[in-house]
């Protein structure tokens, strides 16, 4: 059977099980397997596919069928433009999420960051992103969850950046303790979806770790015990700065007036809603 041949067949699978961008994921799930991009395949249409790829495309179209995310098959998500091994062990990076990277980069341009904590680093996607694009940043990495950071740590060796972020199993800053300088940065996307929220987004995430994803309580749990903890840590003008969801602006924004934060900011994302909300200490 030829590419075109068994991308067709692909295509009408996702049809009649009504998945979105059927003739997107088919190619991709070719391409992931040849290891080449579209245009090879373009120019490939008439090959003979082998018996082996044969049989792990309707694998992959099998396992997509039941809802599994493509970059969890594929094992790869591209975000500020670099791209990050992903599987189950952690959240897939997002795109809003560049919003909080891309501000942080643009403060950097008028304020130094060289030293920073990320909370929760999950794939390792902010802390990586951080390092490619703001020179001589070093990053210590922190999260509860021990799979979550055999990811983290594989792409971390990808970019080879093991001098520069490193990595420490903690329930926030439990197991932290300040060495060296105070903190320029503390960043955070953490849990936020709220238990409340969760019933209806779990059908939507049901295959990302749950605990990536909610505090099991109001979603403001984060904010409050990283707010309050970043104090000790951070440096006198040092930034803190947190991905929200779209209608936390306010909540956050007052735990961050409470602890005594100043010059407060709310930014919106692409899609013109309220994503990152930053703070100096
Ligand atoms: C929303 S995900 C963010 C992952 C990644 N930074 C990103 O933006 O794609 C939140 C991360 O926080 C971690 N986490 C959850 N509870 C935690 C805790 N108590 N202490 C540290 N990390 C925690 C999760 O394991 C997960 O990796």
């Amino acid at each position: 059977m030829s590419i075109r041949d068994l991308i067709k067949q692909g295509e009408q699978i996702f049809i009649d099980y009504q998945k979105q961008d059927a003739i997107i994921d088919a190619r991709l799930l070719m391409m992931h397997l040849f290891n080449e991009d579209y245009g090879w395949i373009l120019m490939n249409q008439n090959k003979t596919v082998p018996e082996h790829i044969k049989q792990s495309y309707i694998y992959l179209v099998a396992k997509r069928t039941q809802g599994i995310p493509l970059q969890y098959i594929t094992n790869s998500q591209e975000f500020m433009g670099l791209d990050f091994y992903v599987d189950e062990r952690v959240l897939i990076p997002r795109q809003d999420t560049e919003t909080l990277v891309e501000q942080i980069i643009k403060i950097s341009k008028t304020k130094p960051i060289t030293n920073a904590v990320e909370i929760g680093i999950g794939s390792g996607c902010i802390s990586i992103a951080l390092a490619y694009y703001i020179n001589n940043l070093k990053i210590i990495g922190i999260d509860i969850c021990k799979k979550a950071l055999e990811v983290a740590n594989k792409n971390i060796k990808m970019y080879n950046y093991q001098d520069r972020i490193s990595i420490i199993n903690s329930d926030v800053f439990k197991e932290f303790s300040l060495d060296d300088e105070p903190l320029d940065l503390v960043v955070s996307n953490p849990p936020y979806i709220s238990k409340y929220e969760t019933p209806f987004l779990m059908k939507e995430l049901h295959c990302e770790p749950k605990i990536a994803l909610t505090d099991d309580n109001d979603g403001l749990t984060f904010y409050q015990i990283i707010s309050q903890d970043a104090l000790k840590y951070l440096r006198n003008g040092g930034i803190i700065a947190f991905e929200i969801a779209f209608n936390q602006a306010e909540n956050v924004s007052k735990l961050l007036y409470e602890n005594n934060y100043k010059d407060i900011q709310i930014i919106k994302d692409l899609a013109g809603k309220d994503r990152v909300v930053i703070a100096t200490k």
